[in-house]
């Protein structure tokens, strides 16, 4: 099933999100539906705040970064109460977007290499070290889990360049062919 995704502005987006057990109720039909809808959405990864739930879970498919970055072959994972156990020192400047700001990309400055641990959908336990894309992408989805979004990141100057950009996400005043929940609509 494809669900709505949440818009920037909404308090879901701002939460610590709650680990889970593997007794959480619908988990994997929650995981399918995440696939589904990210897949559906045409996005790399999709957090569960993201449809949401306040839940340490997000799914990533890198595949489509594949022609420009290899190491994202083969890159689908699912996340269960991930950790970052290592960053590199070396960083990395990537122009980010999210499902949750639809028509906006900004550079987000980032740790090159990070070192993670999680669990995966059978809650079997994974260290992993990921570079490049797969990186980016992770660190981008784990932010969530925190209660941040990218825009958090970029300079305060640029932030306060893109206040009605952010605004008129969050009421819902933007081009968008999904889905969407948004925190503040406005009457048109
Ligand atoms: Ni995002």
């Amino acid at each position: 099933m494809i669900l709505p995704v949440v818009a920037y502005g909404h308090p879901v987006l701002k939460k610590i999100a709650e680990e889970i057990t593997p007794d959480y109720p619908g988990l994997q039909q929650l995981i399918a539906d995440m696939f589904e809808t990210m897949y559906h959405t045409e996005g790399v990864g999709l957090v569960a705040p993201q449809i949401n739930k306040s839940i340490r879970l997000f799914v990533i498919d890198a595949e489509p970064f594949v022609e420009n970055y290899p190491e994202a072959k083969g890159f689908k994972r699912v996340f269960i109460n991930p950790e970052i156990v290592e960053v590199s020192e070396e960083t990395w400047t990537f122009r980010e977007g999210c499902l949750s700001l639809p028509d906006m990309n900004e550079d987000v400055v980032r740790p090159s290499k990070v070192t993670v641990n999680y669990l995966d959908e059978n809650f079997e336990e994974h260290e992993e070290e990921l570079d490049g894309i797969c990186a980016r992408v992770f660190q981008h989805e784990f932010d969530h889990l925190e209660g941040k979004v990218y825009v958090d990141r970029v300079a305060p100057m640029r932030k306060m360049m893109l206040k009605n950009k952010l605004r008129n996400i969050s009421e819902g005043f933007v081009p968008v062919d999904y889905k969407m929940i948004f925190p503040s609509k406005r009457r048109r």
